[in-house]
């Protein structure tokens, strides 16, 4: 099939070219965003492979269907871009790639965890500079906290069983019954009790309508005072302005971000020879007890293989008739 592929990475080129080596489809790699500026780029192609900040709401759907795209595959797990309503209505098919690492992005978090806690950031820093002062570098063990999971889905799960290695006590809060959590040691409880006991916050359910801002001044309040916040999830789970209030005023002690809410217009990009227009974005990164990655939570070897593996699995279920496995679209 032809396949248009937007916001290519070279890395992108490398996994998807490899994945398709036995499969012939004609991948056209572009590199521009999918935006309604850009969805015309994809006038001819069967396929449209998309991204996280890429933007496929109605009007970008609308111009894929009259160019000729009938299947969507988001190399993705988190699908809270695309309008489904809309996909459904114009009779194109949606496919993500729901489970291709949950250990990648729970060890990410923990990475965040970590480093926030040790001050590794500030350390590398200071020994860089032949600074080997410890003062300021006082961390906490991990041992015997109590970490509150927002979402026990795949990853919330892998990210308990880690957290049990560490000793750490593990409360979870999810709308949906988790028959695995006791085998984690995972106690379920509700949003307050998690945000009332909890050390560490970490964030690990979907971006939608009902999760939106979920972190906010009055849930920023609940916490304990001196909180790590922990976001791996999406950006938009977060209201910024509020947590920096947080920060501020010593609620938040740590702030651990993989996601930003306007990552959009900053990630993925080397900006590093321009002013960052966004003024919230600049004023997190001037704070000591603030630790941001550019949306790489997903970037391991293993992980990578599977999305492309699946995409191209997914493209192959398409093309022969069969409903793909990871369809989003599917009736029922
Ligand atoms: P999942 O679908 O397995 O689990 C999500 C869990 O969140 C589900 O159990 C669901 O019931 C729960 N949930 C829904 N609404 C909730 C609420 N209001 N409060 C508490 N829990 C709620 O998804 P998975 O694979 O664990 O991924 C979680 C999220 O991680 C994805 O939606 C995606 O946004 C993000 N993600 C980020 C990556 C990165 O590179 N930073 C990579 C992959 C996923």
């Amino acid at each position: 099939m032809n396949v248009a592929f937007f916001s290519t990475k070279p890395y992108d080129r490398r996994f998807f070219t490899a994945a398709n080596a036995s499969h012939g489809h004609a991948i056209t790699f572009l590199e521009p965003r999918l935006t309604s500026e850009t969805a015309s780029l994809a006038q001819g192609h069967e396929v449209v492979c998309a991204f996280v900040n890429d933007q496929l709401p109605a009007p970008v759907l609308e111009v894929l269907r009259a160019g000729g795209t009938r299947l969507i595959a988001l190399r993705s797990a988190g699908f809270n871009h695309v309008d489904l309503m809309a996909a459904r209505r114009l009779g194109l098919t949606v496919v993500h790639v729901p489970r291709y690492s949950p250990h990648a992005v729970a060890e990410h978090a923990v990475a965040l965890m970590l480093a926030l806690n040790r001050h590794i950031h500030r350390a590398h820093n200071r020994v860089r500079e032949g600074n080997f002062s410890i003062e300021g570098l006082l961390g906490f063990d991990l041992h015997g906290k109590t970490v509150g999971l927002i979402g026990l889905g795949k990853i919330g799960l892998c990210l308990a069983q880690i957290l049990h290695g560490f000793g750490c006590r593990v409360l979870a809060v999810d709308p949906l019954p988790v028959p695995d959590a006791a085998k984690e040691h995972v106690t379920l409880c509700s949003l307050d009790d998690v945000l009332a006991a909890a050390d560490v916050v970490s964030l690990h359910c979907p971006l939608t309508p009902e999760t939106r801002h979920l972190i906010d001044a009055k849930t920023i309040a609940r916490m304990k005072r001196g909180v790590m916040l922990i976001n791996t999830s999406r950006g938009a789970l977060v209201d910024t302005a509020a947590v920096i209030d947080g920060l501020l005023s010593g609620q938040i002690g740590y702030l651990g971000l993989d996601v930003y809410e306007d990552e959009a217009e900053l990630f993925y990009e080397d900006r590093s020879n321009r002013l960052i227009a966004d003024s919230v974005f600049s004023r997190l990164i001037t704070l000591p007890n603030v630790l941001i990655t550019g949306h790489q939570a997903f970037f391991t070897n293993e992980a990578l293989t599977t999305i492309a593996g699946t995409t191209i699995q997914s493209i192959n279920d398409f093309a022969a008739g069969r409903v793909p496995e990871f369809s989003l679209t599917k009736a029922g």
